[in-house]
């Protein structure tokens, strides 16, 4: 058997490291963590789209150790927001506010919006590059909308308010592997494995 093919993911959260390993188990690519590889850079994340900075931090990081790396950027796009918090998703009301307080607020903004008017995404970007190379992306949404009320306590984030109507329920109160199956981060993960099966990295 040939050696893997290690890709450090630009990322210090074990759990978004394990769920992006599971996308490649079965084939020659081996995500590895930055702490593993024994990278420790933070690269800012100021772009203007989810493109942006997922490029942005795959470039440097990939310039900086020398090797492979992948990275993804993600989000919450509210229509009736024009499309806020978006980039913003994790700064929205400061980084460190509790997300109760950041969907209670969503919910109160929204609060007299009718249903049709109340859709939103998730979205990721995932982003590919070696060293002084050009990257390439992969993008994907899961669509939905806002609930009426916050309910469930799965997930992370919004997703206590984001309401999906083929499971009438939020994702907040689907079980992890279904999450894990249609969220923004599978689909974009997932054709980015196909991408970088197809360019034989
Ligand atoms: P990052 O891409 O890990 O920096 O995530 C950006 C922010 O988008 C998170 O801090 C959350 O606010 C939001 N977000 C991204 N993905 C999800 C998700 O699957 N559920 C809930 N919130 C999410």
């Amino acid at each position: 058997m040939s050696a893997p093919f290690k890709v450090i993911f630009a990322t210090r959260n074990e759990h978004k490291l394990r769920e992006v390993r599971a996308i490649f188990t079965q084939t020659p690519i081996l995500p590895v963590s930055m702490a593993e590889a024994g990278i420790d850079l933070d690269v800012v994340e100021d772009g203007a789209t989810f493109h942006d900075n997922a490029v942005k931090k795959c470039v440097a990081i990939a310039a900086a150790a020398d090797r492979p790396v992948m990275s993804d950027d993600s989000g919450l796009e509210i229509d009736f927001l024009d499309k806020g918090p978006g980039v913003y998703s994790a700064r929205f009301l400061g980084e460190s506010t509790p997300y109760d307080i950041k969907n209670a607020e969503i919910l109160k903004i929204l609060r007299d919006v009718p249903w049709q008017q109340r859709t939103a995404r998730y979205v990721c970007v995932i982003a590919f590059a070696r060293p002084g190379e050009k990257p390439v992306t992969t993008r994907g949404t899961l669509e939905g909308f806002i609930a009426w009320e916050a309910r469930g306590s799965g997930g992370f984030g919004y997703d206590p308010v984001f309401f999906l109507p083929e499971y009438n329920r939020t994702v907040a109160e689907i079980p992890p592997e279904a999450k894990n199956r249609i969220s923004h981060r599978a689909v974009a993960l997932s054709l980015m494995k196909e991408k970088l099966l197809e360019i034989n990295v």
